[in-house]
């Protein structure tokens, strides 16, 4: 297949040429891809404002590129396979001439419903192969896609809703998660409460719940596309037209809509899946993400589809109805590679290798792991029970701004080492910084992770508020991108990420700032002040610790301890919830006001030998307090 790197020293060359020529690395890269006008330039950039600007004035349809560019050598090849929640109910192979036609007749439908190009439309919606229709009927007519995890509260979704100023919102009527029958529709109708923008909801039939459709605004999605063509042509996009918007969590409290544009992001996402995993034409393909997060949008949906792959969808959680579940899914379908979170291997770890015992797994090739670091107990345990001590182990780096994995082994051909995501992807030009931002050269260095060179899946703004874009990833160190992530470069010259360092946590491989969880508890009526911190935990990585400062008044601590939690899990979503809450009579401040989070991350991490300086604190005297309540002894 065109693109693909397949040795060593092929990566090394492939990797050269990226550096020294890269616009004409990425055109021919690009080449192979089908535009309705090619472009003027590769590539034109600033970092200081930051305006990126790849294949400009280039015209295309991604979606072109998925189906038409592809549809004579692979129409009946399977591009879907959909396992359901409940295993007894039927698995659903959709091949990509069906997955076209569904796309061209969703557009149609979106399009007889007012969505023109530009729209931007909310997708809430299960693990189902309409999610991804859903998607694709979007970038086919030019609108653009802002999918929210079905996960998140109705004000979390209210939120998003209003900072796109989303003109529609597909969904469903549930959600089968596990045991879990969740009423989603429901959430979307208390979020509209709050929101103007939205005109119409289109609601996919999925669970036969209860809903209440309110009349003018809601319809069934199986009502819409009655009648409508199964032929569709698809919307002219430029190269920089908005291809979607995704939220994700940073240090400042609001979540901020990471915006990424079509024509970058299209080579990108393909040309990442090809090499990383070294797809071959007949595989199996699974990614466990969830398409809320930015996994599942390049790696469940763009990357493998545009490569022509079969991807697997799975509606269901890992321990449903049983913990060997992603096991027996791997043997049932073949998969060859099988791409996770390190929180999931160590959840399923933690059951011991019981559940594994009637599964082969000889179909896998390549294992990979995302979302955060994954240590080297879960690293070896991944390796040697679900990969056989066989199969290369991908750790892919990479976040919702880069839009595509940015450093990794590729597969069978850059070497593996334990908890190392070691090399860059050709093009992509990483580099350690010290607090100043000089660049740290040679190896054994330890700083700060930045990349110095655009790429082309790269965030282009923050959606509506462009400074913010700027202010967060372009200005600590002048000229480069700032990915917040600690990084060390070994001995040999792998790499290895250290995780954030700055107030964002990493909870099950899900981002959260710290800012966020406390606005969420603020809102409780009794709390006067709070501070979250992040402490190891063995299942999530990290759990979530809550100083909190109440009005304690008529209320006992359990009761209040219980409220404060369950009001992060309304306000933002069940993800959110903190692990502990710790009621204090003050937090740690330095004479400016300063929060010491430092401390506050210690005592979390039950390690109060070394507190470091507290000179400058203004009330030193709470900290034996604090010591004392969590219980360290
Ligand atoms: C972390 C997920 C170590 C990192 C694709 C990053 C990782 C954040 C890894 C982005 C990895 C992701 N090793 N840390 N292989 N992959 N991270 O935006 O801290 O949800 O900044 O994107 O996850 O999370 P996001």
């Amino acid at each position: 297949m065109n693109n693909k790197i397949r040795s060593l020293s092929g990566y090394f060359h492939e990797y050269q040429k990226s550096i020294h020529q890269p616009e004409k690395f990425w055109s021919r890269i690009a080449e192979s891809f089908y535009w309705q006008k090619p472009w003027d330039k590769v590539l034109s950039w600033n970092f200081k404002d930051p305006e990126i600007h790849w294949f400009k004035n280039a015209k295309l349809n991604i979606t072109e590129n998925i189906f038409e560019r592809h549809l004579f050598t692979h129409g009946d090849k399977t591009a879907i396979i959909w396992e359901p929640n409940d295993i007894n109910e039927k698995a659903i192979h959709i091949s990509y001439k069906e997955l076209f036609e569904r796309t061209c007749q969703f557009s149609n439908a979106l399009e007889a419903q007012g969505i023109e190009k530009g729209d931007r439309v909310i997708i809430y919606m299960p693990m189902i192969p309409e999610a991804a229709i859903a998607m694709l009927a979007c970038a086919r007519v030019g609108a653009v896609h802002s999918v929210v995890f079905a996960g998140f509260s109705s004000s979390a979704l209210a939120d998003r809703i209003n900072d796109c100023k989303a003109k529609m919102v597909l969904t469903s009527d549930g959600n089968y998660r596990g045991a879990k029958n969740i009423p989603v529709k429901a959430v979307v109708d208390e979020a509209l409460e709050k929101t103007t923008s939205v005109e119409k909801v289109i609601v996919y039939k999925r669970t036969d719940a209860k809903v209440q459709m309110k009349s003018g605004r809601d319809l069934w999605w199986h009502e819409i596309i009655e009648g409508q063509n199964i032929k569709h042509n698809a919307a002219s996009m430029d190269s920089e037209d908005l291809l979607f918007i995704l939220y994700t969590s940073g240090s400042t409290g609001k979540p901020k809509g990471v915006v990424h544009t079509t024509g970058g992001y299209m080579v990108y996402s393909q040309y990442s899946f090809l090499n990383v995993f070294q797809y071959e034409q007949n595989d199996i393909y699974w990614c466990t993400a969830d398409i809320g997060w930015i996994t599942g949008h390049s790696y469940i949906i763009y990357g493998p589809l545009l490569s022509g792959a079969t991807t697997l969808m799975f509606e269901g959680v890992p321990t449903y109805p049983h913990p060997g579940r992603f096991w027996e899914i791997i043997d049932k379908y073949k998969v060859n590679q099988f791409y996770t979170a390190p929180t999931a291997i160590r959840a399923l770890q933690a059951h011991g290798l019981e559940p594994l015992e009637p599964h082969s797994l000889e179909s896998l090739k390549v294992i990979g792991s995302v979302g955060e670091p994954i240590n080297e107990e879960a690293w070896h345990w991944y390796h040697d029970h679900i990969g056989k001590g066989n199969c290369p182990l991908v750790d892919t780096w990479w976040q919702t701004e880069t839009g595509g994995i940015m450093i990794s082994a590729l597969a069978g051909i850059t070497p593996n080492k334990p908890a190392h995501a070691s090399l860059p992807l050709p093009g992509i030009q990483p580099i350690i910084v010290d607090s100043e931002g000089n660049e740290l050269i040679g190896n054994n260095v330890e700083g700060n992770l930045c990349v110095k060179y655009p790429w082309p899946s790269m965030i282009r703004t923050t959606y509506g508020d462009h400074k913010r874009c700027k202010d967060t990833y372009f200005s600590t160190y002048p000229g480069m991108y700032f990915t917040g992530d600690g990084a060390k470069r070994d001995h040999d010259g792998y790499l290895r990420i250290l995780g954030r360092v700055d107030d964002v946590m990493n909870v099950s491989g899900h981002r959260m700032g710290t800012a966020e969880v406390e606005n969420a508890i603020n809102e409780h009526p009794k709390v006067i002040e709070s501070a979250v911190v992040g402490y190891p935990h063995d299942i999530k990585g990290q759990g979530i610790y809550a100083y909190v400062i109440c009005d304690m008044e008529g209320r006992s601590e359990e009761s209040l301890i219980e409220e404060i939690k369950d009001t992060v899990r309304k306000i933002i979503g069940p993800i959110a919830k903190p692990d502990q809450v710790q009621i204090v009579s003050g937090l740690p401040k330095t004479r400016s006001g300063k929060i010491m989070r430092r401390i506050l991350r210690k005592v979390a991490s039950k390690d109060v030998s070394n507190l470091g300086d507290t000179s400058t604190l203004l009330n030193p005297e709470v900290i034996d307090e604090i010591i004392k309540g969590a219980n360290i002894k």
